[in-house]
């Protein structure tokens, strides 16, 4: 694993052999929590969270490449020392890489909704997805969840309720303007968003 610095040119990480567990403490400049922005697209969220919060480490992870250099270059560019990215397949990342409860937080944005019914099992949230959020995120810690997809909305509602009652629901959270993502600017004014926010119970 390498492990950047602010300092290099880019802040992304790369596993050394996609098999062993992130060392995702030593990632980052300084110690401190760590929240993870899952498929982070173009990053309009991310590096605004990160620029307006640097008391926290923020972890974009995207599976697609070009999106992870883009956001990669623009968090350079605006020294932000608190960013980390990776390229990698989400529910991998999450089910093998990110170690259990080292996670203050994550946010799961217009995730893709895969609409058609022959193509739902692509979809992020099943059930396996949901037991990796909660092994990695510690007791207490959220998950916040948004999408213009209203069936895939009710969908994750249902299973963030039922799996094995390992998450109760908060009071949604809502973005600040300045941290509406690509995908929500998209949207904004003429289509429903579902957005839900749940925590990991204390047991
Ligand atoms: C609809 S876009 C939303 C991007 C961003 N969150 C936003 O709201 O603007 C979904 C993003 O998730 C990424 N993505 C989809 N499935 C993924 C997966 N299984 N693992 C990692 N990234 C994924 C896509 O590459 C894309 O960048």
């Amino acid at each position: 694993m390498n492990a950047p610095s602010s300092k290099t040119t880019s802040l992304r990480l790369y596993s050394d052999d996609a098999l062993s567990p992130l060392p995702l403490a030593s990632c980052f400049d300084k110690p401190a929590p760590i929240e993870v922005d899952v498929g982070c697209g173009k990053g309009r969220f991310l590096l605004a969270r990160a620029k307006d919060r640097p008391q926290t480490n923020y972890l974009g992870i995207d599976r697609m490449l070009r999106r992870i250099r883009k956001v990669d270059r623009k968090a350079v560019r605006a020294g932000l020392t608190n960013i980390r990215l990776f390229r990698m397949e989400a529910y991998y990342a999450i089910s093998y890489l990110i170690p259990p409860e080292s996670i203050s937080g994550y946010y799961i944005l217009f995730p893709d909704p895969w609409p058609k019914a022959k193509h739902h099992r692509h979809r992020l949230f099943d059930e396996r997805f949901i037991e990796a959020l909660h092994r990695t995120l510690l007791p207490g810690a959220p998950v916040h969840v948004a999408t213009d997809h209203l069936p895939y909305f009710k969908e994750i509602q249902a299973r963030m309720r039922a799996v094995d009652g390992h998450f109760e629901e908060i009071p949604a959270w809502e973005p600040a303007e300045h941290e509406r993502t690509d995908f929500e600017l998209l949207f904004l004014g003429h289509k429903d968003i579902g957005r839900a926010s749940f925590r990991k119970r204390l047991e």
